[in-house]
């Protein structure tokens, strides 16, 4: 797999699979898990998000020329997504069980076809344009890896 796509689907493999623990912690119940999965989901999706937003979409568009494309509705995803998991992370504070659960539910959908977007369209073309340009990543996206390595 190419560099940009690697390291951006594998965070949101692991996103996933916090996800997955936090969601069955709900659901036995054990809020003092949850509460913290929450919050190790919280962190690692933000941060994402951030990587996206201030390394890899600001170089997409230069490289590219398209700043009112993909990106443009990439972030605006990420505002509604930042608030279901806001609002996600309020209901784990009450403990309100089907509250979690179903907010839960309409973030995960919601972010798996904001993914799959990425995945299928962004990240590919951002393979392409960035190709001599991967350095720049590095220092701008927290752990992506010097090319070369
Ligand atoms: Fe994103
Ligand atoms: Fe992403």
């Amino acid at each position: 797999m190419e560099p940009i796509s690697e390291f951006f689907s594998a965070q949101h493999r692991a996103c996933d699979r916090v996800f997955e623990q936090m969601e069955s912690a709900v659901s036995r119940d054990d809020w003092q898990q949850a509460e913290t999965l929450f919050n190790e989901l919280s962190e690692d999706t933000l941060q994402h998000f951030s990587s996206e937003e201030q390394g890899l979409f600001p170089l997409f568009e230069e490289k590219t020329g398209m700043r009112a494309g993909p990106t443009q509705v990439m972030r605006s995803e990420h505002v509604e997504l930042r608030d279901l998991l806001q609002r996600m992370g309020d209901a784990v504070g009450v403990k309100d069980r089907d509250q979690t659960l179903g907010l839960a539910e309409t973030f995960f959908l919601f972010l798996q076809q904001h993914n799959v977007k990425e995945e299928q369209m962004l990240y590919p073309m951002a393979d392409q344009a960035l190709q001599g340009a991967l350095q720049d990543l590095v220092g701008k996206v927290p752990g992506f890896p010097p090319p070369g390595r």
